[in-house]
C-alpha cells in the first residue's frame, strides 16, 4: 500500500445550515473564515464550530468570493468558510496575530485552508509560502482552480502571540480561506528530547473507517481523521465505549472503535510511504485498543517493527482501552515501512485502529530578540508607522520589516541593528523605546516632525555609530 494522497475535507454542505450566533465558542478555539464579511460570525452545523470573521487578526488584504463556478450550489459540498478568502497584492510578509488564552509554552494544532476558485478572475494558480511565525510551515501549491490545500502543523507557542504568515515568493498573490487554532494537551506529541521541532501532518487515518471525519465534537482537537482501508484487510469494530482518556491523545470514539486487521492472519499489516526528500524525518503517533472480547485461549500480541528492525513489542492492546505508540527518534529516509506481525504465541492477527504521521521541521531561525521586538513594536504604535510592519521584525531573513536592518547568528536571536524611519511622518517626542534597541549601530529619522531635544537615553547606546 502507498500512502501518498491527501482525501479531500469531507464535509457537506447540503447538512450545512447557517446560524448567526454570538458568543458560541469552543474552548480555546480560535477559527477564523478569512475574507467574510466583517463581524460575520456563523456556526457551522456540520462540525457544530463557530467561524468569526478576520478583522480581529489583521489588518491588511483584500477580501474575494470564490468565482461562482466553484461555488455553492455549483459545488454542494464546499465548506462554507472556503466560499470566501483574503488575499494579499501588496508586502512581501503579511501575517495573521493569533493571541491564545495561554500562548507562550503551550502546544498548538494549526490548520490553514486554501482554494483558488479563480476569485481573481485570472484562472492563474499562485505559488507561496507560508510561515509559522519566523520558520517556513508550508509552501503552498495547486493542481487546480478546485484544489483544497489543507495543512496542519503543531508547535509550542515561544511567545504570547503566534503569528501566521503569508510570503510572496514572486509566483503569485498570496491568499488565505480558513485559518484554525486548537490547543491541546502539552504531554502529547513529543518528539527526540532537546529538539526543538514543529510537526506537519502527512497523514492522518482512521482505520475501518465508519462514516465520519472524528472530527469535532468526537475530537476534543478537532482533528480530521481520514478513513482507510485496504483490500487485503478485515475491518473489527465495537460499539461498546473505549477509553481514549488515559492518554492525553484523547482518540475520538469514532476512529478508535473501528480497527484494520489483515485478511489472512498470519499476514503483516503494513504499511509504507515515500517521502520527498532523503533527509525527512518523519513521527508516527499509531492507536491501539482492543475492540473484541476474547476468549481464554484466544491471544492478540504483535510486534511493530519500521523498516525492519524492532520499534515495540511485543505488544497485547487493552480491551476497550486506547493506547498510542509512537517513535522517540525521528525515522530518517525517503522510504519507509510500518509493519506489524504477530508473534509466535499470539493466534489472533494484529490490529491497527489509526495513525498520525507527521513530518518534523527544524525550527532553524530564532524570533528576534524579544527586548528589540517589543521596543520595535512600541515605536510602531506609538507612531502609527504606516510600513506594512507585520509578524516578527526580522524573520523570516529575507522579510525583514522595512527600513529595518538585523544581525543574524546561528544558536542567538537576531538583534536589530539599524532603524531607518526617515519621511515616514513621526511625530511628537522622541520615545524611549528608542534607547532600548541595545544594539543599534544606526538610527535614521530624518525629514520627520520630531519635537524636543535629543534625550539622553541614545547616549545609552553603546553601539550607536549614526544618528
Ligand atoms: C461575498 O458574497 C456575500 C454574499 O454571498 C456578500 O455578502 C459579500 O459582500 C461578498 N464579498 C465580497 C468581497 O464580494
Ligand atoms: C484538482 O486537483 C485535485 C488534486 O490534485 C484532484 O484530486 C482533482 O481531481 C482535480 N480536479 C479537477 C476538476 O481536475
Ligand atoms: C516564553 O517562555 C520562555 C520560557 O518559559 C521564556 O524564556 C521567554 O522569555 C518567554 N517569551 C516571552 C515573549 O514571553
Ligand atoms: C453513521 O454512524 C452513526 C453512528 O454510528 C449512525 O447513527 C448513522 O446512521 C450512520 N450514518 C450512515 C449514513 O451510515
Ligand atoms: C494531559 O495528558 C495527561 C496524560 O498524558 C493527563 O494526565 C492530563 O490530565 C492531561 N491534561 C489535560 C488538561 O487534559
Ligand atoms: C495466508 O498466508 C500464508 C503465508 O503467507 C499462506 O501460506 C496462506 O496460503 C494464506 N492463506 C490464505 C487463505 O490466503
Ligand atoms: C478456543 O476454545 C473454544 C471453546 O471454548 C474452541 O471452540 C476454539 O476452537 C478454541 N480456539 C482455539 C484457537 O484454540
Ligand atoms: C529502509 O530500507 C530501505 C532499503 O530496504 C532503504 O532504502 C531506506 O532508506 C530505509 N529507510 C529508513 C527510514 O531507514
Ligand atoms: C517480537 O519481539 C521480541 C522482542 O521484544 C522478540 O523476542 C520476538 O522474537 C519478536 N517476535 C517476532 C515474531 O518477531
Ligand atoms: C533568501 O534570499 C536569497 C537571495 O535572494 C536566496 O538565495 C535564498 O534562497 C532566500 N532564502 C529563503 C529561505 O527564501
Ligand atoms: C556570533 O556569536 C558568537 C558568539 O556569541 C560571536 O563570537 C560571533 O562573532 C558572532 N558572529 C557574528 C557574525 O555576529
Ligand atoms: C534611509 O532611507 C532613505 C530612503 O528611504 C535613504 O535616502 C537614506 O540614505 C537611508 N538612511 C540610511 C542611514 O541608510
Amino acid at each position: 500500500m502507498l500512502v501518498g494522497y491527501l482525501p479531500p475535507l469531507f464535509l457537506s454542505l447540503a447538512a450545512l445550515v447557517l446560524v448567526l450566533v454570538h458568543g458560541q465558542l469552543q474552548t480555546g478555539f480560535i477559527s477564523i473564515d478569512c475574507g467574510s464579511p466583517e463581524n460575520f460570525n456563523f456556526l457551522d452545523i456540520d462540525t457544530g464550530i463557530s467561524y468569526a470573521s478576520d478583522g480581529a487578526y489583521i489588518n491588511t488584504g483584500i477580501n474575494h468570493n470564490i468565482s461562482s463556478q466553484y461555488a455553492y450550489p455549483n459545488n454542494p459540498n464546499l465548506p462554507y468558510p472556503l466560499s470566501d478568502l483574503r488575499s494579499f497584492p501588496s508586502g512581501n510578509k503579511n501575517c495573521y496575530t493569533l493571541t491564545p488564552a495561554a500562548a507562550n509554552g503551550s502546544l498548538y494544532l494549526l490548520r490553514a485552508s486554501f482554494l483558488y476558485g479563480n476569485y481573481d478572475g485570472e484562472d492563474k494558480l499562485p505559488e507561496f509560502d507560508l510561515y509559522l511565525g519566523v520558520n517556513l510551515w508550508s509552501s503552498v501549491k495547486f493542481g487546480n482552480a478546485s484544489d483544497v490545500v489543507t495543512t496542519e502543523i503543531i508547535g509550542t507557542a515561544v511567545s504570547d502571540s503566534i503569528s501566521v504568515c503569508l510570503v510572496n515568493k514572486g509566483t503569485g498573490i498570496p491568499f488565505i480561506s480558513a485559518l484554525e487554532l486548537r490547543p491541546l494537551n502539552n504531554s502529547i506529541y513529543g518528539t527526540a528530547l532537546g529538539k526543538p521541532v514543529s510537526l506537519v501532518l502527512f497523514e492522518r487515518f482512521d482505520f475501518g473507517y465508519a462514516n465520519g471525519t472524528g472530527r469535532y465534537k468526537d475530537d476534543i482537537y478537532d482533528r480530521i481523521w481520514s478513513p482507510y482501508n485496504s483490500p487485503s484487510w478485515n475491518v473489527v469494530s465495537t460499539s461498546a465505549d473505549i477509553n481514549s482518556n488515559g492518554n492525553g491523545y484523547r482518540a475520538p470514539l469514532e476512529v478508535i472503535r473501528t480497527a484494520a486487521m489483515p485478511r489472512n492472519g498470519s499476514d503483516r499489516l503494513e504499511l509504507s510511504w515515500t517521502a520527498d526528500d532523503d533527509d525527512s524525518e518523519f513521527y508516527v503517533y499509531m492507536y491501539f485498543a482492543e475492540v473484541q472480547r476474547l476468549e481464554k485461549n484466544q491471544t492478540r500480541k504483535f510486534n511493530i517493527s519500521s523498516n525492519g528492525s524492532l520499534m515495540f513489542g511485543p505488544f497485547v492492546p487493552w480491551y476497550l482501552y486506547a493506547t498510542t505508540i509512537s517513535n522517540s527518534e525521528a525515522f530518517t529516509g525517503k522510504e519507509h515501512r510500518i509493519s506489524i506481525h504477530q508473534t509466535d504465541d499470539a493466534n489472533l492477527p494484529p490490529i491497527l485502529n489509526a495513525i498520525e504521521i507527521y513530518m518534523a521541521k527544524q525550527l532553524d531561525e530564532l524570533p528576534t530578540y524579544s527586548e528589540d521586538a517589543a521596543a520595535v513594536l512600541n515605536i510602531k504604535t506609538t507612531y502609527q508607522v504606516n510600513k506594512g510592519w507585520m509578524g516578527d521584525p526580522c524573520g523570516p531573513k529575507n522579510y525583514t520589516w522595512e527600513g529595518l536592518e538585523c544581525n543574524y547568528n546561528v544558536s542567538i536571536p537576531p538583534r536589530i541593528v539599524s532603524l531607518n524611519l526617515s519621511s515616514s511622518g513621526l511625530s511628537g517626542r522622541m520615545s524611549a523605546s528608542f534607547g532600548n534597541l541595545s544594539s543599534m549601530q544606526s538610527l535614521d529619522l530624518s525629514n520627520n516632525h520630531l519635537t524636543g531635544p535629543v534625550p539622553e537615553f541614545l547616549e545609552g547606546l553603546k553601539s550607536l555609530r549614526f544618528l
